[in-house]
């Protein structure tokens, strides 16, 4: 998408039901950042848009459990967003709400629209209801366990362990989240978006990059795990899906249609047209048009998100913009996977966060190093883990040690042999020692190896390889402080005055670079160095590309001889080990999760309850991979008086091999289930840490098969 005559780069709006925590800045904040100062500085057209996204059950839920309205609760949430995202200087162009009025209007054209062109097919269905609450229970309003997986604590829409995405009937062991009681099956009718109808123009769309038999984009250009879980997505088959829900909060459903009341918009049908409505919002203030960043071929569409979110934005949302027509769809959506922290998953219930606000807080004035930590370990490609070691050690080693190290060093010896003014040098001065190409001056050949340094640094991130990228930026440190090394012109200023000209002179061109190419990076350093080197702050209008190009041209430099730099100063300190070891204990210190048990105890039951199980000792005698699942094995057990097949999730776990032979207990009496096209007798009894780590619940030596547990 090189030829993009503009871009329209969007964020995941963030629920406004929580602080932010940086496994929300590492997903689709930071490196969307990343990507769109780098398009400014490269003279680019760039809108970047986010917003809260402000319905959902997850909303309501919240607002219940606190005693207060859900309009409470965004309003909170939205202005702590809005807050953390400026101070983490993630520059949106507009920073938008779903609550807007702009918003609801537009979302409720586009179901207008679709709903007029025929796209929806009504049904009425059976759906849960809450009796004690008065409610039906969409989606986080209900709980059970997973079909594919039997992890218990799915929600009616997804369920979180596996990724699959649910209806509400697929669940067993239905509860209902707003009063723990069995809820009921209630007739209700909704408005569904025939996905299934769409699949033939998806599968080209995300397998060959084509649409309408054109080229849309190079497939080849999409992560890896972002393709492969559309595809199988795709493969499973798509399903309708219902557009709008038996809420009291979110986007009515348009009064125009017949049977629209008490109906909202889905929340995933409504949350994505809010990057629609948000620039809308910026173009009216702005005084610009909105259309062309929405309609025009020429507009490249980006979606950063994580990875929770994928099937949303390549299937669902595309679906939803093709069916209303005009509309463009995204050329990459370059999702990120999760960032776990000190080994374990992120989780805001459990309180296991480093919450913005507080670092924000707590370790004042390091907003830089943070974003550098961030992109260092993003989990671009699988999840990957923050430690607050690792984040010293970035610091400490990385930004002190290399970084602030060289820019220091540079402009230092500048004020030391030439009172701070940019020496001129001999063009013809020859071949340093640590290069030789011959036919080169000294001074071109190093301003060569700095361009092929940036040049490779600007594509890392044109491919959204923000990790490679940010390695390339500290090689071009790490070279700096090389021609130092190599140089050190502290041993030859008096010997050899001219090659030390040279040197200072291309090692404040280096930290001119470094001012530049950091921008997307560190913005705030980007600032600070310019500051130092006395050089006008970047506006991110173009720079990137007037410094490309000065570099190719070799006549001209990015910082002129005679021009004066302003006193040295070191760019980045140190951080302790006191204050690393703080963050750990208040880590410990804070979380619910060595207090509370990580899955509350459920409902009493009476004994006549438990005694309807019927659990049996037995031994696994076969196992071998499900064939249509990779998280399922089909164990062959041995009850002593029987044999019977079981599917059982934990093929992630363990291998067929190293089950055979283990003695388990076995829910006998479990009513047959076909799972992934296999029926299961009885399930097998596991234990579960919130890690997700697996262990059998195994009969002790010597028991036989078929004995009763209980
Ligand atoms: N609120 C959703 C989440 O946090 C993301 C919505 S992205 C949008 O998972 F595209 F729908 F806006
Ligand atoms: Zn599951």
């Amino acid at each position: 998408m090189h030829q993009a005559k503009r871009y329209l780069v969007t964020s995941a709006l963030p629920y406004a039901n929580g602080p932010l925590h940086i496994g929300h800045l590492a997903g689709a904040y930071i490196s969307a950042d990343i990507y769109v100062r780098f398009l400014r500085l490269s003279g680019k057209d760039v809108v970047y848009i986010g917003g809260s996204d402000e319905h959902g059950a997850a909303i309501t839920i919240k607002a219940l459990k606190e005693n207060t309205t859900p309009r409470a609760i965004i309003d909170q949430y939205h202005e702590e967003f809005k807050d953390a995202f400026t101070k983490m200087r993630v520059s949106f162009d507009m920073y938008h709400r779903t609550s807007e009025a702009i918003h609801h209007s537009t979302s409720q054209e586009f179901f207008k629209t679709l709903y007029e062109k025929g796209e929806f097919q009504e049904k009425e269905s059976e759906q849960y209801y809450d009796e004690e609450a008065k409610q039906f229970l969409a989606d986080r309003y209900i709980k059970g366990t997973c079909p594919k997986c039997s992890y218990e604590e799915a929600y009616g829409d997804q369920c979180e362990n596996c990724g699959s995405s649910l209806s509400p009937t697929e669940l067993i062991n239905v509860k209902s989240t707003l009063s723990g009681n069995e809820p009921v099956l209630r007739k209700t009718t909704h408005w569904y978006l025939a996905l299934d109808k769409y699949e033939e123009w998806l599968k080209s769309y995300i397998e060959d990059g084509t649409l309408d038999g054109e080229y849309h984009h190079d497939p080849e250009s999409w992560k890896n795990h972002v393709v492969g879980q559309c595809k199988s997505w795709l493969d499973g088959g798509l399903q309708p899906r219902s557009m709008t829900r038996d809420l009291n909060w979110g986007v009515d459903v348009p009064k125009e249609i017949p049977g629209s009341e008490g109906k909202k918009l889905y929340v995933w049908m409504d949350a994505p047209i809010g990057y629609i409505s948000a620039t809308k919002q910026w173009a009216l203030d702005n005084d610009k048009d909105w259309e062309p960043y929405w309609k025009d071929k020429d507009t490249a569409l980006v979606h950063f998100i994580g990875k929770d979110n994928i099937v949303f934005h390549c299937l669902t949302f595309p679906a939803i913009l093709k069916a209303h027509g005009d509309y463009i769809l995204p050329v990459n959506v370059p999702a990120n996977q999760f960032l776990n922290l000190e080994g374990k998953k992120i989780s805001t219930s459990k309180n296991w966060a480093v919450w913005v606000n507080e670092y924000l807080e707590d370790i004042p004035n390091k907003v830089d190093e943070l974003r550098y930590h961030m992109i260092k370990i993003m989990p671009e490609q699988r999840d990957s883990e923050f430690t607050w070691k690792g984040y010293q050690d970035s610091v400490n080693n990385e930004l002190v040690n290399n970084l602030a190290n060289f820019t220091n060093r540079v402009m230092v010896l500048a004020h030391k042999y030439y009172d701070g003014v940019v020496p001129a040098f001999d063009e013809n001065q020859g071949i340093a020692s640590c290069n030789d190409q011959d036919e080169l001056s000294f001074h071109d050949s190093e301003i060569i190896t700095l361009f092929d340094a940036l040049s490779e640094l600007g594509q890392h991130i044109r491919d959204f390889d923000f990790r490679a990228a940010l390695k390339m930026l500290m090689q071009v440190s790490s070279q700096g402080n090389q021609l130092l090394q190599f140089n050190e012109p502290w041993k030859v200023v008096k010997t050899d005055p001219e090659l030390v000209k040279v040197v200072i002179n291309l090692g404040l061109q280096y930290v001119a670079a470094l001012s530049i190419g950091i921008r997307p990076f560190m913005p705030d350093t980007s600032d600070t160095l310019r500051e130092l080197l006395g050089l006008p702050q970047i506006k991110e209008e173009g720079e990137w590309d007037d410094m490309m190009n000065t570099l190719a041209e070799g006549e001209s430099l990015l910082i002129s001889e005679g021009h004066q730099i302003n006193p040295a100063k070191h760019i980045f300190s140190r951080i302790d080990d006191e204050l690393i070891q703080k963050q750990v204990d208040k880590l410990f210190a804070t979380s619910s999760d060595a207090a509370a048990p990580a899955v509350s105890i459920k409902k009493t039951v009476q004994f006549d309850d438990f005694t309807k199980l019927d659990i049996r000792t037995a031994t696994i005698l076969e196992a071998e991979k499900h064939p249509n699942a990779d998280k399922l094995l089909k164990l062959t057990l041995d009850l002593g008086f029987e044999k019977r097949t079981v599917v059982s999730g934990i093929a992630e776990h363990y291998s067929p091999t190293e089950v055979v032979g283990k003695k388990v207990s076995l829910l006998a009496n479990l009513a047959p289930r076909k799972i992934r096209g296999i029926e299961s007798n009885g399930m097998i009894l596991m234990a579960e840490d919130e890690s997700g780590k697996l262990a059998f619940i195994s009969p002790e030596n010597g028991m036989v098969d078929g004995a009763v547990v209980r």
